[in-house]
This record gives C-alpha cells, sequence and structure tokens, in this order.
C-alpha cells in the first residue's frame, strides 16, 4: 500500500468510526487533508461547525488565518497535512473529553506514522499536551524540540490569536521562522535542505516607513 492509500484507509475507517460519543452528532467527519509526503504536519483541535458541514479542517474564520499563516511560513495548504486531535466535532464546540481524545489518538498516530514529518505543529494546548505534557504555551510557543525521530513546536491555536490580538505577533513571527526551523530539522535528520518559494508579496511589510524629507 502506498502511503497516499494508507492515508485514505485511515480517512475511511474514520468515516464509519463510532468508538466515542461524538459519532452521534457528526455530520462529516475531518480526518485530515493534505499530501500523505508531507515534511510539516499541523495538528489542531477538532472540527466546529464549518468543518462538519464541509468534512474538512480549518475551513471557518481561524481557517482563514491560517492560510495567512501558512503564507508566511511561504507555504500553501497543498504542501502541508492538517490534521485534528479529535475528527468528529464535539457538540456546540466543547473541548474534546479526555476519553474522546484517548480514542481518536489511535488515527492520528496512524496518519503521523504514515506521513512521517519532519515537522509537527501543534495548533492549541490539547494538541500542545500530547507531546508536552505540563507546558505553558505561553513561555514554549515557537521553540522547536526534538521527540523521538522527529521534531514538535508548539503554536497558539490560530482562533485563539484571532480573539486576543495581543497574541497575534506572536503567531506570526512564530510561522514566519517555520522555514529556517524545517531546514534545521531536515540537517539533524541528515535530510538536504528545502529552498523555499516564498512570496515575498504575500508578506506583510512591517519594516519602518522611509521618511521622505524632500
Ligand atoms: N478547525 C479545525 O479543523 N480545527 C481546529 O482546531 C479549529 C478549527
Ligand atoms: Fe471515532 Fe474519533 Fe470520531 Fe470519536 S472523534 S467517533 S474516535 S473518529
Amino acid at each position: 500500500m502506498t502511503a497516499e492509500e494508507s492515508i485514505s484507509r485511515i480517512a475511511q475507517e474514520v468515516s464509519v468510526c463510532t468508538k466515542c460519543v461524538l459519532h452521534e452528532s457528526r455530520k462529516k467527519s475531518v480526518p485530515g487533508d493534505g499530501p500523505a509526503t508531507a515534511e510539516i504536519m499541523f495538528i489542531g483541535e477538532g472540527p466546529g461547525f464549518h468543518e462538519n458541514e464541509q468534512g474538512h479542517p480549518f475551513v471557518g474564520a481561524s481557517g482563514k488565518f491560517l492560510d495567512q499563516l501558512l503564507a508566511q511560513a511561504g507555504v500553501t495548504r497543498e504542501d502541508v497535512f492538517i490534521a485534528n486531535v479529535v475528527k468528529c466535532r464535539p457538540p456546540g464546540n466543547r473541548d474534546p473529553l479526555p476519553d474522546e481524545l484517548a480514542a481518536c489518538g489511535i488515527y492520528l498516530e496512524a496518519q503521523i506514522e504514515v506521513i512521517d514529518p519532519s515537522i509537527i505543529v501543534t495548533l492549541g494546548r490539547f494538541s500542545m499536551s500530547r507531546f508536552f505534557p505540563g507546558a505553558k504555551i505561553s513561555a514554549v510557543h515557537g521553540q522547536m524540540q526534538k521527540i523521538g525521530e522527529r521534531f514538535v513546536i508548539p503554536m497558539f491555536h490560530p482562533a485563539a490569536a484571532l480573539h486576543q490580538a495581543a497574541l497575534k505577533p506572536s503567531i506570526l513571527g512564530d510561522f514566519a521562522k517555520l522555514p529556517e526551523q524545517l531546514n534545521e530539522a531536515r540537517a539533524a535528520l541528515g535530510k538536504p535542505v528545502i529552498v523555499f518559494k516564498r512570496k515575498l508579496e504575500e508578506i506583510p511589510d512591517t519594516s519602518p516607513k522611509q521618511l521622505n524629507l524632500f
């Protein structure tokens, strides 16, 4: 089986899964999107209203912001795999419960094993605590750490940054560091460096404007 076939097989299993109570209220499961060979994997929390309708991750307001953040890192959705810690929507967007996280974890672990990304970026506390139990996001965000055979970077959840303006520069700065961190991770894993086709016109100019005195 190719990696793409394995990822499709996992998505198929998720779509008929009844391992936790979240299956009762789901419209569409949201297994995750992206190439099975992605170098960077993002792990969010769980489907919200729009994700449950459409079956794809990060398609609502925080998804629009995630697209901007990805542009900041010089990548697009076609380059990365985006998944969640639970694949079905918690009713009313409540937090996922421990037994739901445990039940759904087997799918996430299977996806990580197949994709074998150099870097995992955790978005939000449920995803972070899988890798960094007890860590405080305000203290560790943007810092890459080696965990087993790959590197993990905890980041703020895009929805948190949307609602708390003060977090926005932090999350933008963390995403801007990703290309460099990916090459650092790849070098440590013995893989060749990647040159990013960073689209400069998509990166907001935050440098102070030159004063024109004449
Ligand atoms: N959409 C998702 O798919 N995951 C989140 O964590 C938030 C919005
Ligand atoms: Fe199965 Fe995960 Fe959906 Fe629960 S959330 S029903 S474990 S796919």
